[in-house]
């Protein structure tokens, strides 16, 4: 069957519908709990109440006002956490002049070990806009669920441990809500490529 134009109106309507109601649904969350809510992803996000680098108190709305790449991690990483830091301080340098737009936000899975002054000297040496966060278990908890961050400790040799967790850069628009996220295997140019088209 071949739809005229006047056939579609009805199908017009009900995309408007449904994007008219998703717009309602993203401005109530502005001003409501804090959750995001983006086209066919998960609800990503959530209020918060973290301590940054210089001990300062750092909560879900010091995000909003800049885009924020977000990746979860912590300062033990042998491997995978230091490359993804990396790598965002890579994309920062190549976005030039649009950099202050941007935070590079890293937040641990490893609070016992990862302290304010751990986190600073951590995140300085992937970028001097870096912010690091960290917090007691119980402020930690929430945050790694809303933001759907799995992290488990496992034991290593000579008592120590390490923590599995999962590694995607998140990508936080101005008003602290979910964009997108950016897998590490895209590389610097393609993900700071992409980011400037949103800044
Ligand atoms: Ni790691």
């Amino acid at each position: 069957m071949i739809r005229t134009p006047e056939a579609l109106i009805p199908y017009i309507l009900a995309a408007a519908v449904v994007l008219g109601g998703m717009a309602w649904h993203l401005g109530d969350s502005v001003g409501g709990l804090g959750r995001t809510v983006t086209f066919g992803q998960a609800t990503i996000g959530g209020p918060f109440a973290l301590t940054d680098q210089n001990g300062k108190s750092y909560t879900d709305k010091d995000l909003r006002g800049h885009w924020t790449l977000l990746y979860f991690g912590y300062t033990h990483c042998p491997d995978v956490c230091p490359l993804t830091l990396q790598l965002m301080g890579d994309v920062m340098d190549k976005l030039g002049a649009k950099a202050t737009r941007v935070t590079p936000l890293f937040i641990t899975v490893d609070p016992a070990r990862d302290t304010p002054d751990v986190m600073k000297q951590y995140v300085a040496a992937f970028g001097k806009n870096f912010v690091g966060l960290t917090g007691s278990e119980a402020q930690m908890a929430p945050v790694l669920k809303e933001f759907r961050v799995y992290a488990k400790k496992r034991p290593i040799a000579g008592g120590d441990y390490a923590m599995d967790h999962s590694g995607s850069i998140y990508l936080m628009d101005p008003n602290g809500k979910f964009a997108g996220t950016y897998e590490e295997v895209l590389g610097p140019d393609k993900i700071a490529a992409d980011l400037k088209t949103r800044l």
